[in-house]
């Protein structure tokens, strides 16, 4: 008998502190930093974002969608033999966040590792936690996508700073007799490190270079459209599928410009793509889980449907994951 992985639970969490566009917008003029909400939400479709507080970390975040994933999932921690965090913002840079989240779950034993691919992180890291299910090397995994990206923005850029947000989400994953994550489809340019990337590092007890997120915003949006496109044409084609075979798609939310183009593209309305980047903005790894959530939540997206999730971001990386929930 063949052996798949199912998603059984999801959860999420967002920090508390949440800024408008007119707040944001606000605290950067104190700073000299000219910015507005009608230039965010035209240009991106960005209302609203989470900021974390000073001292709260990556696996802070993590920790609560993980709990929540697996209240929905009917799992105790203990029951867990795998955990993948994907973030680009871990706590510190080792050991992992996925070690330090599950110390805070109170667990011990079973592999912990980060996936770093930016804003795909969680296509990645979910197509890790597949592979590890169906050759028996896990059968209940957490894979989470947490991020601080408060951290790591330059507020005096203002073509930067207003696009992302904090926040965390989460998926249990469990061996299943059927599909579960119907197909993958992953990949990377490594020539286009330089469109977006947070260059500094720490050498001999200093950070050397720009430890602040940089990007060539219009060079990223044109790799962006095309390669979503692709993505998602390649994993329908090895799964055997069509576009009309698709209930929701979850893009990676960096800009409703990106998803309607995508959409556009594969021929779905916009009432079949999950759009959050309004309230959460760019949240980079946890954008999809955190979408994926909340749909759930809602009640939008029902167990029995097929979705679409799909990720772009820096190194350059790109993928998409079908799943049948
Ligand atoms: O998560 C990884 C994926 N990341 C992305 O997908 C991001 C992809 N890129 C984008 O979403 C868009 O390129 C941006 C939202 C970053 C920028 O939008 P754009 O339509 O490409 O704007 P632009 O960079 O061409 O800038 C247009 C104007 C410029 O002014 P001038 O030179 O025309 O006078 C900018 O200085 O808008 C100005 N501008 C701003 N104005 C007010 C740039 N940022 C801001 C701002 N507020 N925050």
């Amino acid at each position: 008998m063949s052996r798949y992985s199912r998603i059984t639970g999801t959860g999420s969490y967002l920090p508390p502190r949440r800024l408008t566009n007119a707040d944001l917008a606000t605290e950067l003029a104190s700073q000299g930093v000219e910015t507005s909400d009608d230039w965010i939400v035209d240009r991106t479709g960005i209302r609203a974002r989470h900021f974390a507080d000073p001292g709260v970390c990556c696996s802070d975040l993590g920790v609560e969608a993980a709990r929540n994933a697996l209240q929905a999932a009917g799992r105790q921690a203990s029951e867990i033999d795998l955990i993948i965090v994907a973030t680009s913002t871990p706590d510190m840079v080792f050991p992992s966040a996925a070690c330090i989240l599950q110390n805070k779950l109170g667990v011990a034993g079973c592999p912990a590792f980060d996936v770093q691919a930016v804003c795909s992180g969680f296509v990645y890291a979910l197509t890790v936690a597949d592979a590890m299910i169906k050759t028996g090397a896990a059968t209940k995994a957490l894979v989470i996508g947490a991020e601080v990206f408060s951290r790591i923005l330059d507020f005096t850029d203002r073509t930067t700073c207003v696009l992302f947000g904090d926040g965390a989400g989460a998926v249990v994953l469990e061996a299943s007799d059927t599909p579960g994550i119907v197909a993958t489809d992953l990949h990377a340019d490594g020539k286009h490190v330089g469109i977006l990337c947070v260059p500094g590092h720490v050498s001999g007890g200093q950070v050397l270079g720009n430890p602040l997120l940089q990007m060539d915003g219009q060079a990223v949006f044109k790799l962006a459209v095309g390669v979503l496109e692709d993505a998602a044409r390649a994993v329908l084609a090895k799964a055997g599928r069509t576009e009309a075979d698709i209930d929701w798609l979850i893009p990676h939310q960096a800009n409703i410009r990106i998803m309607q183009s995508t959409a556009r593209k594969l021929k779905l309305p916009m009432d079949k793509v999950i759009v959050t980047v309004d309230q959460h903005g760019n949240t980079s790894a946890a954008s999809i889980p955190l979408a994926l959530d909340s749909a759930v939540r809602s009640g939008r997206i029902q167990k029995g449907d097929t979705l679409m999730l799909e990720g772009v971001g820096g190194g350059f990386t790109w993928g998409a994951v079908l799943v049948d929930l």
